[in-house]
């Protein structure tokens, strides 16, 4: 029989720096007025000059593995979404992996830009439900600041740093994951992309590495897949609209997120947002703000949670999680 990979703990760090839109103003021409209004965004946090992807995924995996009563040596794996890693290599999972002491697990990075922490808790999902392992953590942890171009308003005021992770520990069921649906549209990379370090001389256009996007096809793209995606996923659970307690999206804009909340028509205190806070923090952003629900008191037993994010690629996932830790 499949296992179910339930959430039986979850951490989160966000540095202290925190920037206003007021202080982006003083950088880019732009307003605080126009970022709320376009994206809900408030102020975001930045790591501070001698923080790495790993120091940020290291506190939020010590969190995780604390709620969750797992000791390091337990795990079998760790996975790291990032795009953001201080290397490329060795991954920041190894790194982790041997900074907490999970000296029994495998270790790799994945990278599925803002859909990075979907994706993982899909892969890590698959290793419990055939039973090959028992005890995951699944970490994102993301900073964006270091691929922004600081003078292109387009883009800097959009994201954040930070880190999020999730303990995922085998169970009998009824709580724990019950579908995963995900999609990727590589046809136009143009519209999302950061240049990586290897592209062909003969074929290099430029030299640089920020973040480079179209705001308004990637708008379009993320509300219609994240709103089919989620459709999906709850089919493939025997799930509707109705059963769902709360949508914890990735946290890009507000505006889309709230598209897609009613295009699902989902209530609005269905759906979670903590992107005023944060801006986007790609792959760390659903883990934190799941953290922030739990701290809320806003998921109980049994409640059906929705993960959906969408990123670069474009690439888009959404899944199910019945919520019990079996405590
Ligand atoms: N401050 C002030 N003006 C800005 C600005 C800023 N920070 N950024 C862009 N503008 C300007 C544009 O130059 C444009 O000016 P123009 O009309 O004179 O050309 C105007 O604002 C409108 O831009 P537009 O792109 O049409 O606005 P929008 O309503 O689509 O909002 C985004 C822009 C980027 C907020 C929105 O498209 C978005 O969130 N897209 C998705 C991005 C995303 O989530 N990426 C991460 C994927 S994981």
């Amino acid at each position: 029989m499949l296992k179910y990979a339930r959430v039986t703990g979850w951490g989160k760090y966000l540095p202290d720096k925190v920037v206003t839109n007021q202080e982006l103003e003083k950088k880019v021409n732009t307003s605080d007025t126009w970022i709320q209004t376009r994206t809900g965004i408030k102020e975001r946090r930045l790591a501070a000059d001698d923080e790495v992807a790993s120091d940020m995924a290291i506190k939020a995996a010590k969190d995780a593995l604390a709620v969750a009563g797992v000791k390091p040596e337990q795990l079998d794996l760790v996975i790291v979404a990032t795009v953001t890693p201080e290397m490329i290599f060795p991954s920041c999972a190894s790194l982790v992996q041997h900074a907490i002491g999970a000296k029994n697990a495998a270790a790799f990075d994945l990278n599925a830009a803002c859909n990075g922490f979907v994706s993982a808790v899909s892969t890590a999902s698959q290793y419990i439900g055939t039973g090959t392992y028992k005890k995951i953590l699944v970490v994102g942890s993301e900073v964006y600041s270091r691929i922004l171009d600081w003078t292109d308003r387009g883009t800097c005021v959009l994201f954040g740093d930070g880190a999020g992770a999730v303990v995922l520990e085998t169970g009998d069921g009824p709580a724990g994951f019950l579908s995963f649906n995900m999609g990727s549209d590589g046809s136009k990379p143009d519209i999302l992309y950061l240049l990586g370090i290897c592209g062909a001389p003969a074929n290099k256009v430029d030299d640089n590495h920020y973040i480079s996007m179209n705001g308004s096809e990637v708008y379009k793209v993320a509300v219609r897949s994240m709103t089919k995606s989620c459709k999906k996923a709850l089919a493939d659970a025997g799930l509707t609209i109705n059963d769902v307690n709360l949508l914890v999206p990735h946290q890009a804009n507000k505006r889309i997120i709230q598209a897609v909340g009613k295009k699902l028509g989902l209530n609005e205190d269905k759906v979670f947002l903590n992107v005023q806070k944060y801006g986007n923090t790609s792959a760390a952003s659903i883990p934190i703000a799941l953290c922030e629900a739990v701290e809320q008191g806003l998921i109980k037993d049994n409640d059906n949670i929705v993960f959906v994010a969408f990123g670069a690629g474009l690439s888009w996932g959404a899944s199910v999680l019945k919520w019990g830790t079996g405590r």
